[in-house]
């Protein structure tokens, strides 16, 4: 099933979706997706990384009754019977929460370990308890680890780099297990560089394009770690709630594994800066500076880009939002929130 059949099945016959990390950037527009879709949504979040003005916009851009069918918690997937009491009735399972950033794992592994692979024990466990239908997790490309040969195929994975990686690798294998020790119906997604609407601008783990955003709109400036070169396969949200949706649908061929959620192509920070900075012309800020160019990141890789044929082929997957049509809607966004 394509991705508007799915759509129009679901306004027909809606379902109960549980999101956790539903207050984070990708969570909470899986939930706004999900609401205007006439779907009852269970989020969970303990703001560690998330905020309540997040929620509040899903609000104001959803109905008054589609509001309703929302039933927010606030809680922690480290607690197992928060998790299995919120599993419970519930069809499909959208796990988000974890603590992203490669940096901040770096900094504090500890506080990584516990929510992105206990945390994720407690989810699955709970969910197969639970009997869901389908358990769809965050992965990411920080999975590739050393590997370099692009485009990055699933089958074929390096050594993790960090903290984090290890927490995202370790979830697969769970997920694995679980496949085939409980025959339960788990599907992993290895995002590459996600952006969109309500990413989080603050704090020293910001992502690069909320990041930038932030210092344009501020006039301040742009730094780019090395020559500007080195190339991202950059996401757009909406491409990332479809695979979502279509993850939690999988035909029986296409559970069990992990998929590429990317466009299948890469740009360099160079590029992004200057379609950055038309799409802030386009919405009426003239950011003049060239980018401040400073030394390499440690452990950062050079390029990334996905193979994304396999999400293609078992779940439907056809990325809607190419980088500069995402970028303009991003970029309209933070104008919005905070430009002058
Ligand atoms: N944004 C990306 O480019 C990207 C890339 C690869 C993977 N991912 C993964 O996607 C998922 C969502 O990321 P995001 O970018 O929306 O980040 P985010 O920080 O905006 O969202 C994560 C949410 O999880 C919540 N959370 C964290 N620990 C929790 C806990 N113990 N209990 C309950 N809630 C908890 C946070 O408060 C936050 O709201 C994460 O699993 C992340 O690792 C993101």
């Amino acid at each position: 099933m394509d991705y508007d059949a799915l759509k129009a099945e679901l306004k027909q016959t809606p379902k109960v979706w549980f999101v956790t990390g539903c207050a984070g950037f990708i969570g909470s527009n899986l939930v706004e997706t999900l609401l205007t879709l006439d779907q009852s949504v269970v989020g969970l979040d303990n703001f560690s990384t998330g905020y309540p003005h997040n929620l509040d916009e899903v609000q104001q851009r959803v109905s008054r009754e589609q509001w309703q069918c929302f039933t927010f918690v606030e809680g922690d997937i480290r607690e197992p019977e928060v998790c299995q009491r919120l599993c419970s009735g519930v069809d499909y399972v959208l796990h988000q929460a974890a603590l992203g950033s490669v940096p901040r794992s770096i900094n504090d592994p500890l506080a990584t370990n516990q929510s992105n692979i206990d945390g994720f024990l407690n989810m699955i466990l709970a969910a197969r308890q639970a009997d869901v239908a389908s358990f769809t997790y965050a992965s990411s490309s920080a999975v590739y680890g050393d590997h370099s040969a692009l485009p990055k195929v699933e089958e074929v994975i390096g050594t993790p780099l960090s903290p984090y990686a290890v927490t995202k690798y370790v979830n697969e294998v769970y997920a694995g297990v679980f496949a085939k020790t409980y025959d339960f119906n788990c599907v992993g997604l290895r995002y590459f560089n996600v952006f969109g609407p309500r990413q989080d601008p603050t704090g020293a783990y910001a992502a690069v394009i909320p990041k930038w955003a932030a210092a344009m709109l501020a006039n301040e400036p742009v730094y780019i770690n090395g020559d500007g070169e080195t190339s991202r396969d950059f996401c757009f949200i909406d491409n990332v709630i479809q695979a979502n949706l279509l993850a939690a649908h999988a035909v029986p061929e296409a559970k069990d594994q992990v998929y590429n959620v990317a466009l299948g192509d890469r740009i360099t920070l160079n590029e992004l800066f200057r379609a950055m900075q038309v799409a802030m012309q386009h919405h009426g800020v003239a950011y003049a500076h060239e980018p401040v160019y400073r030394d390499f990141r440690a452990g950062d890789i050079r390029h990334s880009q996905a193979d994304v044929a396999k999400a293609q082929r078992l779940l439907n997957y056809a990325p809607q939002y190419r980088v500069a049509a995402g970028i303009e809607e991003t970029v309209a966004w933070y104008v919005e929130k905070f430009g002058l």
